[in-house]
């Protein structure tokens, strides 16, 4: 599987490392071929909140500005793209097909050629334009995931918390994990937590 991860300068770099460090470790010896670009702004929220060189975790890394990437043209057949964290401004530009950056352009190819692209969303509350702007994307057949994680499988750490995001947004590109518990049900119809919701004992 060839994969372009995009990160663009939403908060939420952390979700971005977690993702990195999974692609770069079990994701390549499963043979995912991974290749990032990151926006401007991204640099300098990673900065921000976390401070490490994203460079160490070993993965390719493309300059925002090299539209000479190869999954810059539609021709080099990648087969998804995940951005992760997704800003409102980088959803805006791929919604209306502004190849301004690497990240747009590669979102717009993976748009233009009918795969898979999967947007990561981070802001909060929406305005009416974050809404229109993930129906335009939706329509187009990407899907707009927002970062939230979740808690019913009891994440201990703040890794285990991004964990329940990155995990979703894999799943949604096909890449095979096992970062989260899944959710199997209740292990036993009598759980207390089941108990009296038919009004009896
Ligand atoms: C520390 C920091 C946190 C930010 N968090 C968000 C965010 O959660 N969501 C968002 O849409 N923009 C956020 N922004 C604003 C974006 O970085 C800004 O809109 C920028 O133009 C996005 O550029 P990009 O889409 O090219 O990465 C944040 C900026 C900074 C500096």
């Amino acid at each position: 599987m060839k994969l372009i991860l995009g990160i663009s300068g939403a908060s939420g770099a952390p979700y971005a490392q977690r993702a990195m460090s999974f692609l770069a470790g079990p994701g390549r010896a499963a043979g995912i071929e991974t290749d990032v670009v990151f926006t401007k702004t991204a640099r300098v929220v990673w900065q921000h909140e976390i401070g490490t060189n994203p460079a160490d975790l070993g993965l390719r890394i493309w300059p925002a500005g090299d539209m000479t990437a190869p999954f810059a043209s539609g021709s080099s057949q990648y087969d998804a793209m995940l951005v992760i964290p997704c800003s409102a401004g980088a959803m805006a530009r791929i919604a209306h097909g502004i190849s301004a950056d690497l990240l747009g352009r590669a979102a717009d190819v993976m748009l233009k050629e009918r795969r898979p692209l999967v947007l990561v969303l981070r802001e909060t509350p929406f305005s009416l334009i974050h809404l229109r702007n993930m129906e335009a994307v939706t329509m187009a057949g990407g899907i707009v995931m927002p970062a939230a994680p979740s808690f019913y499988s009891r994440p201990k750490t703040i890794e285990a918390l991004l964990d329940t995001v990155v995990a979703r947004a894999f799943d949604r590109v096909g890449i095979a994990n096992e970062l989260v518990r899944r959710w199997t049900g209740l292990t036993e119809p009598n759980e207390p937590s089941r108990k009296n919701e038919d009004g009896d004992d």
